[in-house]
C-alpha cells in the first residue's frame, strides 16, 4: 500500500432555500480526486473559495449542514471512509492524516509557522508509536506557493471545487500542464520578481449556484475551444500520481 489517502471524485453541495422558498444548490465540490502517498506532505493550492477547506472537511466527515457529501470515494489506509459510522471515523480521524492549516492573514511568517507544526506532528505522531517510522502523511492547506516549494513534495491545485492537476511539486511547478496551473505560476512568479510574496492573484471565483456545463475553468481559460463546454477528462502523466483535468492536457 503506497497510497495512505484516496480520495475519487467527490461532491459536496450546499442546499437552502431562496427568498421565495425555491431550492438552491451551491455545487462546492464538484468531483475531486486527490491522492496522498504515504510518508509525504501534499500541498493543496487555490485561491479562495475553490473548496481546500471544504475537502478537508468532507474527507475528515467534519461537514455540518447545510454542507453534504452527495458523492464519492474516500479510502483511508486501504479502508472506505464515506459511510463508516461516526464513531469508527473519530477513531481514525486524526490517526492517520497530519494536517497543517496555514492562515496567512494572522501570522507574521507563515513559512516558519508551517515547519513548526510540521515538527510538532511528527514529535505527537512519535510519542503515538515511538520507535516507529513516519507512517502517515501530511496535508498542507495554503495559498502561498513558496510554502508548497519549501514543504511539499506534492501539489494539488484546485479551481472551483475541483483538482485541475496534481503531481510532484518538481513536475507541476517546473512544467505545468493545465491552463490555470500555468496562469497561477506565471502570476506567482510576477508577483516575486516584483518584491512581494508568491501568493495567488485576487480574481473572481465562478457562482457556485450557476456553474458553466463543461469545464468549470472555461470562462476564464485563454485556450478554451468549443470541445471545452463538455466536462474534460481527468488525464493521469506520468508515473508518480500525476493527474490533469483538461481537454488539451
Ligand atoms: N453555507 C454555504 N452556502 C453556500 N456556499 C457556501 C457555504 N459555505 C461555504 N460555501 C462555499 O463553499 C466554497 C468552498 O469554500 P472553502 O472550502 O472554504 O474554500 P477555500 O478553503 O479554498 O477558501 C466557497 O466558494 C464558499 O463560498
Ligand atoms: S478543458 Fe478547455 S477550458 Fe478547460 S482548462 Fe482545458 S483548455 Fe481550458
Ligand atoms: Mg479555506
Amino acid at each position: 500500500m503506497t497510497d495512505i489517502l484516496k480520495v475519487r471524485d467527490l461532491h459536496t453541495h450546499f442546499v437552502s432555500r431562496n427568498a421565495v422558498n425555491e431550492i438552491r444548490v451551491a455545487r462546492a465540490l464538484n468531483g475531486v480526486d486527490l491522492t496522498l502517498p504515504r510518508g509525504r506532505i501534499l500541498g493543496i493550492v487555490g485561491e479562495t473559495g475553490a473548496g481546500k477547506s471544504l475537502t478537508v472537511q468532507t474527507i475528515l466527515g467534519l461537514l455540518k449542514p447545510p454542507a453534504r457529501r452527495v458523492g464519492g470515494e474516500i479510502e483511508l489506509d486501504g479502508r472506505r471512509l464515506d459511510g463508516l459510522p461516526e464513531k469508527e471515523l473519530n477513531r481514525l480521524r486524526g490517526s492517520s492524516i497530519g494536517l497543517v492549516v496555514q492562515s496567512p492573514v494572522t501570522s507574521l511568517d507563515p513559512r516558519a509557522k508551517v515547519g513548526e507544526q510540521i515538527v510538532r506532528l511528527q514529535r505527537a505522531h512519535r510519542q503515538v508509536s515511538r520507535g516507529e517510522a513516519w507512517k502517515r502523511g501530511v496535508i498542507i492547506v495554503t495559498h502561498d506557493l513558496g510554502v508548497v516549494a519549501q514543504y511539499c513534495a506534492d501539489v494539488a491545485v484546485m479551481y472551483s471545487g475541483t483538482v485541475v492537476e496534481q503531481g510532484p511539486v518538481a513536475e507541476v511547478f517546473v512544467e505545468p500542464r493545465h491552463p490555470y496551473t500555468q496562469a497561477l505560476i506565471r502570476a506567482a512568479d510576477l508577483a516575486a520578481a516584483a518584491g512581494g510574496r508568491r501568493a495567488l492573484p485576487p480574481s473572481t471565483p465562478p457562482d457556485l449556484y450557476d456553474l458553466p456545463e463543461g469545464c468549470l475553468f472555461a470562462p476564464r481559460c485563454p485556450k478554451a475551444e468549443a470541445v471545452c463546454s463538455t466536462p474534460p477528462p481527468v488525464v493521469e502523466r506520468g508515473s508518480g500520481p500525476v493527474l490533469v483535468r483538461c481537454h488539451f492536457a
